[in-house]
């Protein structure tokens, strides 16, 4: 037979210009598959004569189990290298600072009610809460609003079912904080200086109304708390929440049941340009309903009226939080719109503090 040299270094050239394990297979099966080259030429061996066959046999054996050796090393260079480049490129530094991006954003309701907390408790003011599924008595009777109170047509009120033949007033959905007054006053007595903030329901909607949204009551009783430590107070919040030196506030004489007097406030502002101005102009935009609490209150909580006196207010959160924000539609609050949410949605973790600045 030939001389095997030249057929040794074909294949050997084409197991190593072999780019990858998949054309070494190929190589593979080109020359040691059933019909490869190497094969064929071990099944002529059979029609040779038995000198032949000795010499050829063996050098042919040994060309095959050299391809063979090389096909296998060549096929783990290339894996190593695979691996290898896999590695490089796969590289971390895991001694790098992590910087996870955050995902979601703060309600801008949530972030105002972080804001007004925060100035009430720098005033000494705590938390205080209340159902949202309230009893008639809470959401009225104690306020001084009796049953045949005009009062209580006003509120548009949320009634709860009550079951069939069960003749006890029903259940309300709170029409404002205001039961918080009771609950809180009952709990603790007098002097007593609270907020509560937390969601009421009234059956009302366009695009500044909203049938759930959000109050924080005020509630501050002492031996001779007046309607001037009101007035400064609300003027500090005003101050603080829409961080201006200068604001104005107008007291207007009104009616509420459960104070005496009353007084809605409203805040000067301008609207120059399309945007809201707080502190300057000609305009004035109600905040807030306040007063001094009504003797018939304090009695109700349990409290001597003769002894105690002092003040409350209800603000809307949501209110608050479009003035401050300059968000027209009271509605968009509650879509859950993920676009509108990180648009007016704040970054976590920004939380609000009077040190750290109120919006920073
Ligand atoms: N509860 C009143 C409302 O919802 C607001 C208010 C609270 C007024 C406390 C006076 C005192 O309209």
């Amino acid at each position: 037979m030939d001389d095997l040299t030249p057929l040794r270094q074909l294949w050997l050239d084409r197991i190593n210009t072999a780019a990858d394990p998949a054309a070494i297979e190929e190589v593979r099966l080109a020359a040691l598959g059933k019909k490869g080259e190497i094969s064929l030429k071990m099944r002529e061996l059979g029609k040779m004569t038995p000198e032949e066959r000795q010499t050829t046999g063996r050098k042919l054996n040994e060309l095959r189990d050299e391809i063979d050796a090389a096909l296998r090393a060549r096929k783990i260079s290339l894996e190593d290298a695979a691996l290898e480049a896999r590695l490089a490129e796969e590289w971390l530094d895991v001694t790098l600072p992590g910087r996870p991006r955050p995902q979601g954003t703060i309600h801008p309701i949530s972030q105002v009610t972080d804001e007004i907390t925060a100035i009430f408790a720098d005033m000494g003011f705590a938390v205080a809460e209340g159902p949202q599924v309230e009893s008639d008595w809470y959401n009225f009777d104690a306020l001084n609003i009796a049953p045949e109170h005009p009062a209580r047509q006003e509120h548009d009120t949320f009634f709860m079912h009550r079951a069939e033949g069960d003749d006890r007033p029903p259940h309300v959905l709170r029409t404002h904080t205001s039961p918080v007054q009771i609950r809180a006053m009952q709990e603790q007595g007098a002097p007593i200086r609270v907020i509560a903030p937390g969601r009421v329901y009234r059956m009302d909607m366009d695009q500044t109304h909203t049938p759930m949204f959000h109050q924080i009551e005020g509630l501050a009783i002492g031996r001779d708390i007046s309607m001037a430590q009101l007035k400064w107070t609300l003027e500090e919040f005003c101050r603080a929440f829409f961080e201006v030196d200068e604001v104005e506030l107008r007291f207007r004489a009104s009616h509420f049941p459960f104070t005496e007097p009353s007084a809605e406030v409203d805040i000067r502002c301008s609207w120059d340009g399309g945007q809201l101005k707080v502190g300057q102009g000609n305009s004035w935009l109600e905040i807030l309903g306040s007063g001094m609490v009504h003797p018939k209150v304090l009695q109700a909580a349990g409290i001597d009226a003769d002894e105690w006196q002092g003040f409350a207010f209800g603000l809307g959160i949501d209110r608050l939080a479009m003035l401050k924000y300059g968000i027209p539609d009271l509605r968009a609050f509650f879509e859950s719109d993920l676009r509108w949410l990180r648009h007016y949605g704040f970054a976590a973790g920004d939380v609000p503090s009077l040190s750290g600045g109120l919006t920073a």
